[in-house]
C-alpha cells in the first residue's frame, strides 16, 4: 500500500540539503528543488522539513502548496497562520504582506512553498520575503528550471536502477517474497528491470505499476504490463500513460470512485469522513464499502493515505493525491463522459449561464457568490447535476433546485422559513433520490413557533442529513429524540440559537453524531450538563465556545472516550478550572485529560 513512509534513496539528496538549509549564508536564502512531476520533490521536501536538523535549526515553519490555481493573497494568509497561530485571520493583502515580511526578519523561519509552476507567480510572490536580509529561508519545489535559476538549486535526479526495482518490489510485495520457486523470482526481477526503465526510473510511475502489480506473483501478468508499457520518455505526458494504464485495469466501481477525485486539489489533505460522504452517501455498510475502496486505491497507488493511529472509528486518518492525480481524473472523466466539473468557489460574479451546461455533473459555488445582474441564478434544466455545494437561497433559484432529477449530494444556506419549507419537503419527497444532504441554516428562520418546530422536526427526520448547523435563529425546542429521527446526522453546530428546553438531553441520544459545536449561548437555563454514561458514543470532536451559562466542563466527559478533539473558548474562570498552571491541575482538568487534542482560549 502506499503509505507515507516507503523511501528508496534520497539520503545524500536530504544531507546535502539540510547543509545548505542550516548553514548561515544569506547568499543561499532561496533554495530549490528542481524535476519534472512525480519525481519525488514534494517527498524530499517533506522529509527534510519534518527532519530533526531543520526542526533544530527553524523553530518557525511553514509550508504552502502553491500549484497552479495561484492566489497570492491564500498563501500569505496561509502561511502567516502556521507562522502566528494566534493572529487574526480578516486582514487586507497589505497588511498581510507586511506581517509576514516582518516575522521573517524578527525570527529565524522556513518557509516552503510547494510546487511554483510559473516564474510570473514566483515574481509576484517574492517581495513578502527578506530574502538576503534575514535569516529566514525559502525552500522551493518547481518542475520549471527557470523559476530555479536564482539562489542554491539542487536538480532532484531519477532514481538509479536498483532503488527504482527496490521501489517496485516494496510496493508489489510489501511482505516479501522469498517463499517462491527461484525461477519465477528471476523471471519477475528481469520484468521489474524493464518496467522500471520504462517507468524512467520515475518513483511516480514506479509506485503507481508496482500497487497495480500487487501481490501478482505470475510473471505472465509482469510480462503483460511491461509489453503495454511504452517507454516512458522524460516528460509527464508518459506519467499520464501510465496512470492511463493503472487506470485501465480497475474494476468499474473504483473507476468511479477515481474520477470522483477529481473534486479534490492536489495536495490537499482530504477529509476522510467527506470523501466516503461523496463516494457513498449514508449508512455505515456502505461505509466499510467506502473504507475498502479507499485501501483498494491505496494499494494500487492512486491515493496516498495516513493511516489513523487511533483507529477507533476510521482505520485511516487522512488521504491525499499526487499533483498529477485530479487532472488525470478530470480529462478522464470528460473523455468518458462520467463528468464535467464546473469549479467556481473562487469566483464573486458569476454569469447567469450556468444552466446551459447541459452536461455539468458537479457544480461547486462559492460562499460569497452571487449572479451578474442580480436576478437569481437560474439552475434549471441541469437534469445531469449530481451534486451542488456552496448553494445560496438569497442568490440562487430554489424552485430550480428542486426540480433536478439526479441530484443527490447538496450542500447550501437556506435563508428565510419559507425557503426551508420547501427544500425540506423536496428531500422528504425524494429520500431515494438523496445521499447527502448539507444545510447551514441562516438568519431569519424562526423556529421559535408551533410551525417552526415542525419544520425541525421534519428536516432532521431526512435520513440523508448529515451536516446541519442552525446561526443565528431562534429555536424554542429542538425535536425530541426518537428512532426515526435524526438517524444520520454526523455533525450539528448550534450557534446563537438559544433553546429554551434541555437541549443536552437530546443531543445525548444522538447515535451518529462525530461533531458537535454549541457556540454563542445555545441553550440557555441549564447551567450543569452532565454526560451519563454510553451518552454521545460516537463524539469525537466538541467545540465549546461562549456558552456563557456553562459554568464548568460537565462532568463525566472522561466517559467519552471517542473524543479526539476539544475546543473550548469560555471565560477565564472557565478555563482556570481545566488548565494545568504550573504542573497544578485545575479542578476539572481530568476529565479532559485523556483528549489527544485540546484548544483553549478564554475571551473577555
Ligand atoms: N525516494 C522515494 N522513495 C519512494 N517513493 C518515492 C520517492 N520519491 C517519491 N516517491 C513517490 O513518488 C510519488 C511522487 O512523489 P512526489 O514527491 O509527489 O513528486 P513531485 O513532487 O516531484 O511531483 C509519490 O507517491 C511518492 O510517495
Ligand atoms: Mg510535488
Amino acid at each position: 500500500m502506499r503509505l507515507k513512509n516507503i523511501f528508496v534513496g534520497i539520503k545524500e539528496d536530504i544531507k546535502q540539503l539540510e547543509s545548505v538549509l542550516t548553514t548561515d549564508d544569506k547568499s543561499n536564502g532561496v533554495i530549490s528543488i528542481c524535476g519534472m512531476g512525480g519525481l519525488g520533490k514534494t517527498t524530499l521536501a517533506t522529509k527534510i522539513y519534518n527532519g530533526e536538523a531543520v526542526q533544530r535549526c527553524f523553530k518557525y515553519r511553514a509550508w504552502v502548496c502553491v500549484s497552479q490555481q495561484f492566489q497570492p493573497k491564500t498563501i500569505f494568509r496561509r502561511l502567516l497562520k502556521q507562522l502566528l497561530p494566534n493572529e487574526s485571520e480578516e486582514q487586507d493583502k497589505d497588511t498581510l504582506v507586511r506581517k509576514f515580511y516582518q516575522v521573517q526578519r524578527d525570527r529565524k523561519c522556513l518557509l516552503v512553498l510547494d510546487d511554483v509552476w510559473e516564474v510570473d507567480h514566483w515574481n509576484c510572490l517574492r517581495r513578502a520575503f527578506p530574502i538576503a536580509e534575514a535569516d529566514s529561508k525559502v525552500l522551493l519545489t518547481t518542475r520549471n528550471q527557470n523559476i530555479a535559476s536564482r539562489g542554491y538549486v539542487h536538480n532532484l535526479k531519477c532514481l538509479d536502477e536498483d532503488e527504482g526495482c527496490e521501489l517496485l518490489q516494496k510496493i508489489a510485495f510489501p511482505n516479501n517474497y522469498s517463499q517462491d520457486s527461484y525461477t519465477e523470482i528471476k523471471l519477475l526481477e528481469e520484468y521489474g528491470r524493464e518496467i522500471v526503465k520504462k517507468c524512467g526510473y520515475l518513483p511516480l510511475p514506479i509506485s503507481v505499476i508496482g500497487g497495480t502489480l500487487h501481490h501478482e506473483k505470475a510473471s505472465i501478468e509482469w510480462k503483460n504490463v511491461c509489453r503495454n508499457l511504452d517507454s516512458c520518455l522524460e516528460n509527464d505526458k508518459g506519467v499520464n500513460q501510465i496512470l492511463d494504464l493503472s487506470y485501465n485495469v480497475l474494476p468499474y466501481n473504483l473507476k468511479l470512485c477515481l474520477l470522483y477525485l477529481a473534486c479534490f486539489k492536489e495536495d490537499e489533505e482530504i477529509d476522510i469522513e467527506k470523501l466516503y460522504l461523496l463516494w457513498m452517501g449514508r449508512g455505515e455498510s456502505l461505509r466499510d464499502v467506502a473504507e475498502r475502496y479507499l485501501f483498494e486505491l491505496a494499494n494500487r497507488c492512486m491515493v496516498e493515505v495516513e493511516i489513523d493511529k487511533l483507529p477507533l472509528y476510521n482505520r485511516f486518518k487522512s488521504c491525499r493525491l499526487h499533483d498529477m492525480i485530479p487532472d488525470f481524473c478530470l480529462s478522464k472523466g470528460k473523455k468518458e463522459g462520467f463528468l464535467e466539473t464546473l469549479n467556481v468557489k473562487n469566483t464573486i460574479r458569476l454569469p447567469n449561464y450556468i444552466y446551459k451546461m447541459r452536461h455539468l455533473r458537479y457544480l461547486f459555488l462559492g460562499f460569497l457568490h452571487e449572479s451578474v445582474g442580480g436576478e437569481k441564478l437560474k439552475l434549471e434544466g441541469l437534469n445531469e447535476v449530481e451534486m451542488i455545494t456552496g448553494f445560496n437561497s438569497l442568490v440562487d433559484d430554489i424552485t430550480h433546485l428542486l426540480k433536478l432529477p439526479k441530484l443527490r449530494v447538496f450542500e447550501g444556506r437556506i435563508f428565510y422559513e419559507e425557503s426551508l419549507s420547501m427544500i425540506v419537503d423536496h428531500i422528504l419527497n425524494h429520500q431515494e433520490q438523496f445521499r447527502d444532504v448539507q444545510l447551514n441554516i441562516d438568519m431569519g428562520v424562526n423556529m421559535d413557533s408551533e410551525d417552526g418546530s415542525t419544520l425541525l422536526k421534519r428536516l432532521v427526520m431526512c435520513h440523508s442529513l448529515h451536516y446541519l448547523s442552525i446561526a443565528y435563529c431562534r429555536v424554542s425546542k429542538l425535536p425530541t429524540y426518537e428512532v426515526q429521527l435524526y438517524q444520520n446526522v454526523i455533525e450539528l453546530q448550534l450557534v446563537d440559537t438559544r433553546i429554551e428546553e434541555d437541549a443536552i438531553k437530546i443531543l445525548e441520544k444522538l447515535p451518529m453524531l462525530r461533531v458537535l459545536g454549541l457556540r454563542r449561548n445555545p441553550y440557555m437555563g441549564r447551567e450543569m450538563w452532565r454526560v451519563e454514561k454510553g451518552a454521545m458514543p460516537n463524539l469525537s470532536n466538541l467545540v465549546i465556545a461562549k456558552c456563557s451559562k456553562l459554568k464548568m466542563i460537565p462532568d463525566g466527559l472522561e466517559f467519552i472516550n471517542t473524543l479526539k478533539t476539544l475546543i473550548i473558548i469560555m471565560s477565564e474562570e472557565f478555563v482556570k478550572r481545566v488548565g494545568v498552571v504550573d504542573g497544578e491541575e485545575g479542578e476539572d482538568y481530568h476529565k479532559i485529560k485523556h483528549i489527544p487534542f485540546i484548544d483553549i482560549y478564554y475571551y473577555d
